[in-house]
């Protein structure tokens, strides 16, 4: 399936429902994905990326259905990530010597990959390729995702091509955004941001300021993942900019893994002391055990607040939270606020493991509370106060949240 998206560009990528993780099995997709590969036609025709290695024939057939191949005068490679750049080796099998447009860093990662000495052609921010009446302005990004990424953007459609910047894990019917649901498009912008780019959240913010700066024209912001902007590329730019700016809604997650139901009992009385102090917060509990990896770090991307909570095994804590919190480690999520909490028989440490974690990701740890064997009334009753402390702590900007329709009355 190829489709027009503008006067000169058709859409020949591959909409993969079938994907259920990416990066090997690291990232869950349950929405699965799309590879987006365009190519743009004008006295000069360009491919841009291609897809995931298992579809290469899927794909050359199919880009056969709307160009003879000889036909493709120049390939760009906005990234060399084997998801994008993964067909071009037999593309370049049937159509050799053809020049493909990428950064320095993308000639390396392209060639580690395929070992190949293709007719390779390195840009700069800035420079233009002419493909007659239109042109190419190519712009590096390092580290979003890898240090070759670079977007490219096609004057008179004033299409910005932005690889993984922007993309979402989704495979749709229809893949522009005014065809899709707006929760599943929001919540899978998100995840990828929370997932993908949030360690390289800095180098965002400097590529959305030079796109601000540069006052260019975006009728539509085509990613590399998943639905286009075409109605709105306003949207995805302004979610953007809140999520590289320390972002936070008012939500408190509170993640645990038990034994014996102890520390379960801990977080479930932690989160009514926190919701008693603060009716207007979503508070989330989630087992890490029973819990999606890629959907909690994206549930603490958005998250103003944390608890975290395990009991001690063998001086250390669960395997589900040590995961998770190594997960998030490289995130530096700056204005964070946490407690940490956990059950233990004989040696108490373990939180401080947490603690120590949680830090390292850039978290405020703001107190941390034990209790030895199973939970009595009496440090129930700690817990429930070590939550409404901790929420009397961060509820200056909950507060604002809070109208008189969100107060729950608790029994
Ligand atoms: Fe979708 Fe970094 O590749």
């Amino acid at each position: 399936m190829n489709f027009r998206i503008s006067d000169s560009v058709t859409w020949v990528g591959k909409i993969d429902w079938e994907l259920k993780k990416f990066h090997g099995d690291q990232l869950s997709t349950n929405n699965g994905t799309s590879y987006n590969s365009f190519l743009v036609r004008d006295e000069k025709n360009v491919l841009i990326d291609s897809v995931w290695k298992p579809y290469t024939d899927e794909f050359i057939a199919n880009l056969q259905k709307t160009i003879e191949l000889n036909k493709i005068d120049y390939i760009i490679a906005n990234h060399g990530e084997p998801d994008h750049a993964g067909a071009l080796g037999e593309l370049l099998e049937l159509i050799p010597g053809t020049p493909v447009y990428c950064t320095k860093s993308g000639k390396k990662s392209l060639h580690g990959h395929f070992h190949k000495d293709w007719n390779f052609q390195t840009v700069k921010s800035g420079d233009k390729l002419s493909l007659g009446s239109k042109e190419i302005t190519f712009f590096e990004a390092p580290m979003l995702h890898w240090p070759d990424t670079m977007m490219s953007y096609l004057s008179g459609d004033n299409i910005l091509f932005s690889n993984d910047i922007f993309g979402q894990h989704i495979a749709a019917d229809q893949m522009f955004d005014y065809r899709i649901k707006p929760d599943l498009l929001e919540f899978e912008l998100m995840k990828y941001f929370a997932n993908i780019i949030a360690p390289f959240k800095k180098n965002a913010k400097i590529k959305l300021d030079e796109l601000r700066n540069m006052d260019l024209k975006i009728d539509m912001i085509c990613p590399a993942h998943g639905i286009l902007f075409k109605e709105n590329p306003q949207y995805a730019l302004k979610k953007y900019e809140q999520y590289v700016n320390d972002y936070k809604e008012p939500v408190i997650s509170v993640i645990y893994e038990s034994m014996y139901g102890s520390t379960a009992l801990m977080a479930e009385t932690i989160a009514d002391g926190i919701r008693q102090e603060l009716p207007g917060a979503e508070v989330r509990l989630m087992n890490s055990a029973k819990s999606d990896n890629s959907d909690m770090v994206t549930e603490i991307f958005r998250s103003a607040a944390l608890a975290v909570g395990s009991p001690n095994l063998n001086h250390g804590i669960m395997n589900s939270i040590a995961s998770i919190l190594d997960e998030i480690r490289p995130m530096k999520y700056n204005g964070k606020k946490a407690i940490v909490f956990g059950s233990y028989g004989w040696s108490p440490g373990h939180v401080d493991i947490i603690e120590d974690m949680l830090k390292s990701s850039g978290i405020e740890v703001n107190d941390k509370l034990t209790v030895n064997w199973r939970p009595d009334d009496e440090t129930l009753k700690k817990c429930f106060e070590f939550g409404r402390k901790f929420a009397k702590d961060i509820d200056i900007e909950f507060n604002r949240q809070i109208s008189d329709r969100d107060k729950i009355v608790n029994e």
